[in-house]
């Protein structure tokens, strides 16, 4: 059955006809139910360790932008919420416009779902059925491995270059007809890296002609040049690519989840079709509001490239290997093992992620606010023993 996008779309969004007038009748609506129901009237703030980081921890292990969500986005979430009676009507539409506006394709290319996470999934599931995910040995893994413990695919994962770089060529010597996806992801996580943009879009132009090529680029507006190394353009082509972008980080919308994909308009509604769910229209607000706030995206990546250097200038004069990040997060090499250096952060307050895999003395630090990396920065000698 063909999947109508534009009625899914209008399953899914809405900003109704005007902000300033759904604003009146909300009140009216709100004014109503408070004097209907006094108790439930705001009285106090709800216990502020409900949500976000427990009081003096320094939370520095999920590659969250804790600068967010932009006021923009904190507006339209105000608004959202009034109208949270209501399924969301024609917001998914605006917001895929705005998304298919900036990267040049049409609307029916994108797919908009809970946080990235859930395209992913999808795409584990709808792919990994037909072969192999093939992927570097270290990526991340979240969605594709929840589609192996549904016993529905499986990943073949292929050795890191030296440099610990995703190692392209043989990534593509595995691929043939018979794999079901290839999966990048760019900047990678937990590595920071940044492929060579020559050489990966040669190589995923290549391998999309054998099985279907999905590039994650969650973190790829932190990266030095964004519009040089993305691979939307390959989309634009023709080519049997996949990208995914996320709320969730330079726009430190995490816990509102929304993301979306870029394809051609057949995947897209494979995708779409796929997702377990539909967006909520907080959610689908919030993206609206705060999609082309330059202000605030150029104020966020300030501040997450302030934070990578204090991090690294830290790691320089302990004399400590890394990894060049263009992301929120440094992949370092501690020497200790890396459980037990999260450990003794943890016990300081300071969160950061343990082990992946068995690169037992790599540790991975994400930026978070400023005064949460000099805490790090200032226990690290001592974490480290130097
Ligand atoms: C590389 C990468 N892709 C996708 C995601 C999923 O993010 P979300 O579902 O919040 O969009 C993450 C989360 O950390 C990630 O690191």
């Amino acid at each position: 059955m063909a999947f109508d996008i534009s009625r899914r779309l209008v399953l899914t969004g809405a900003v109704g006809a005007t902000v300033a007038c759904a604003t009146a009748c909300t009140t009216t609506q709100t004014a109503a139910a408070e004097a209907a129901f006094p108790a439930n009237a705001p009285s106090a703030d709800p216990d502020p360790e409900l949500l976000g980081p427990r009081g003096g921890v320094a939370l520095l292990s999920r590659n969250e932008n804790p600068y967010g969500p932009a006021p923009s986005a904190l507006k339209m979430i105000e608004y959202a919420g009034k109208k949270g009676a209501y399924y969301p009507d024609i917001a998914g539409a605006k917001l895929a416009e705005m998304i298919a506006e900036r990267h040049g394709v049409t609307p029916d290319m994108i797919a908009i779902t809970t946080g990235s996470g859930e395209a992913l999934s999808a795409i584990a599931l709808i792919y990994g059925q037909k072969g192999p995910i093939v992927a570097p040995r270290l990526f991340w893994d979240t969605t594709a491995l929840y589609a192996v413990n549904l016993g529905m695919a499986e990943i073949d994962r292929v050795a890191l270059a030296p440099d610990m770089s995703t190692d392209l060529a043989a990534i593509e010597a595995k691929v043939t007809t018979d794999t079901g996806l290839v999966q990048l992801c760019n900047p990678n996580n937990p590595t920071g890296l940044v492929a060579d943009p020559v050489a990966l879009k040669a190589a995923v132009v290549r391998m999309s002609k054998l099985t279907t090529v999905l590039v994650d680029e969650a973190y790829m507006e932190l990266a030095d040049d964004p519009e040089g190394n993305t691979c939307i353009g390959l989309v634009k082509a023709g080519h049997n690519v996949i990208v995914s972008r996320t709320f969730s980080k330079i726009y430190g919308m995490a816990g509102i989840r929304v993301g979306y994909t870029i394809s051609s308009p057949e995947t897209a509604a494979k995708i779409q079709s796929t997702a377990m769910s539909w967006i909520s229209g907080v959610g689908l607000a919030a993206a609206i509001g705060s999609y082309n706030d330059t202000a605030f995206l150029d104020f966020s990546k300030g501040k997450i490239v302030e934070g990578r250097k204090m991090v690294i200038t830290t790691l320089d004069a302990l004399d400590l290997e890394y990894l060049p990040s263009q992301t929120n997060f440094v992949y370092f090499k501690s020497g200790k093992p890396a459980n037990d250096v999260a450990k003794a952060m943890k016990d300081r307050g300071i969160y950061i992620r343990g082990q992946y895999m068995d690169y037992t003395d790599w540790t991975r630090v994400s930026m978070g606010k400023i005064e949460d990396i000099e805490r790090f920065c200032k226990a690290l000698p001592e974490v480290v023993g130097a």
